[in-house]
């Protein structure tokens, strides 16, 4: 059945390149940088391995996770990172991905963004050439900061979104405390620059369904990480279906966070047949102990879906992507 997974065309649209930082490499590049990290921080890539498999929940994974990042400082450590997670992505047979990065996280650190994307743009364009793979950078904004940091944020991005190297918006970090109107202006400012941007949010993974449509209605995305907390109403569920507006789901992820206990009580099947677009992806694999086809095999462990069930939710995957109709034609 691996086998089976590994060939289907899956899209991934869920993964933040930082929580793609695996021990071993940030343990590589705590050395080559120079960096010592905290007294609580896990002493060895063994030690990180024990820690992750006991999150409380988003916030506790939230404050290793910024720690984590520290290590990242020079472009070359940006496209190791990002070429580390295509390569492993590649051979899982995911034949596109839209990335998040979090540039807050590292220019408040003192590291300008131009670096942060550098990279980053450097390692896609790479992949692309050696994978055939395609890739979509997405920029979130940490929803723990203020609005005006990231309307800064987004001012210092905007050569990016003119050239096309940045494709899209997200917001993530905490949630329940930050709910999306706090980011109205961001994402109102960033439609008019760039109507054909990408907007998605997370939304519902803590937070209840009303993060869900509230992000739908004030911060206008077509698209919703995570959206687990949707299953709570039924009108909302309709909206989604209707609309066509995708959630990109992280299983792996929500076990570790404690949103659920087991994959098997997470509302994968009421989504499928109630038409709710999803894809399954990874979040933050390094962290969360998989990446998609660990996720994909974890899924059909718990649900055992058919093969039309799969065609299914890997259609659903590539038509909710944000590459082109040639690209989307491919795919299918
Ligand atoms: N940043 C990285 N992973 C995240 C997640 N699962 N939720 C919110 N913010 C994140
Ligand atoms: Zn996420």
């Amino acid at each position: 059945m691996t086998e089976f997974l590994r060939e289907l065309p899956k899209c991934e649209h869920h993964v933040h390149l930082e929580g793609t930082l695996e021990p071993s490499l940030l343990f590589q590049l705590a050395k080559r940088n120079n960096i010592t990290l905290p007294a609580q921080f896990p002493e060895s890539p063994e030690a990180c391995i024990e820690r992750y498999n006991n999150f409380a929940d988003l916030q506790d994974f939230l404050d290793h996770y910024y720690i984590g990042m520290s290590v990242l400082l020079h472009e070359n450590d940006f496209y190791d990172l990002a070429m580390e997670y295509f390569t492993k992505a590649h051979s899982d047979g995911c034949l596109h991905s839209e990335v998040f990065f979090d540039p807050q996280g590292h220019v408040e650190r003192g590291i300008d963004i131009e670096t942060v994307v550098a990279g980053f743009d450097r390692a896609c364009k790479q992949a692309n050439n050696q994978f055939g793979t395609t890739n979509k950078l997405i920029m979130c904004l940490l929803r723990h900061l203020p609005a005006e940091a990231g309307m800064q944020t987004l001012h210092s991005a905007k050569p990016f979104y003119e050239k096309g190297i940045i494709h899209g918006l997200g917001l993530d970090s905490a949630e329940k405390p930050f709910p999306p109107h706090l980011f109205e202006e961001c994402y109102l400012f960033l439609k008019e620059s760039f109507p054909q941007v990408g907007l998605t949010a997370h939304a519902g993974e803590e937070g209840d369904h009303t993060y869900v449509s509230n992000s739908m209605d004030l911060l206008k995305v077509t698209r919703i990480d995570h959206g687990v907390q949707s299953q709570n109403s039924t009108e909302l569920m309709a909206r989604l279906a209707e609309s066509k507006t995708m959630l990109s789901m992280c299983p792996l992820s929500n076990v570790k966070l404690q949103v659920v206990k087991d994959v098997s009580e997470l509302p994968i099947r009421t989504f499928l047949e109630n038409d709710v677009p999803f894809s399954l992806n990874s979040d933050d694999p390094a962290y969360f102990g998989g990446y998609i086809l660990d996720n994909y095999v974890t899924v059909h462990t718990r649900f055992g879906f058919t093969v039309d069930e799969w065609k299914k939710i890997v259609v659903a995957g590539i038509n909710g992507s944000w590459c082109d109709e040639t690209r989307k034609n491919q795919l299918l």
